[in-house]
């Protein structure tokens, strides 16, 4: 009976580590570390990925739940975030093009516009 034989070829870690960081340098500076995003009005810092979409950041690391995940392909607006006072479908927007700038959802809106209305003097 012959005995079998296998030979493992590796890559060397350095080949490895070399092609990460060109595929890093390719993509920019950014590809994981901590963002900051004006979230109604607070300031709030999150753990991300260079691929990580507003809509995930909010939802799964911020806690923020207003805007909802349907479709995931910025075609039916139930992920609608207003960043800097303009709706984007925070489901295809990259959460790192939205570091220090401010995000609010429709939910807030409107508490804050039924806030504002409870307090006006009743007819
Ligand atoms: S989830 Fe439908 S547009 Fe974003």
């Amino acid at each position: 009976m012959a005995a079998a034989t296998a030979v493992l070829t590796a890559t060397p870690l350095p080949a490895l580590d070399e092609a990460r960081a060109a595929e890093e340098r390719a993509e920019g500076s950014f590809r994981h570390g901590e963002i900051s995003l004006q979230v109604h009005g607070q300031v709030r810092r999150s753990r991300s990925s260079h691929r990580s979409t507003l809509l995930d950041t909010l939802r799964h690391r911020l806690d923020v739940t207003g805007p909802s995940e349907s479709c995931d392909r910025a075609s039916c607006g139930a992920c609608t975030t207003i960043v800097d006072g303009a709706p984007v479908y925070s489901c295809t927007t990259l959460a790192v093009t939205c570091q220090g700038k401010s995000i609010e959802t429709p939910r807030e809106l409107r508490h804050r516009r039924e806030r504002r209305a409870s307090r006006l003097p009743q007819e």
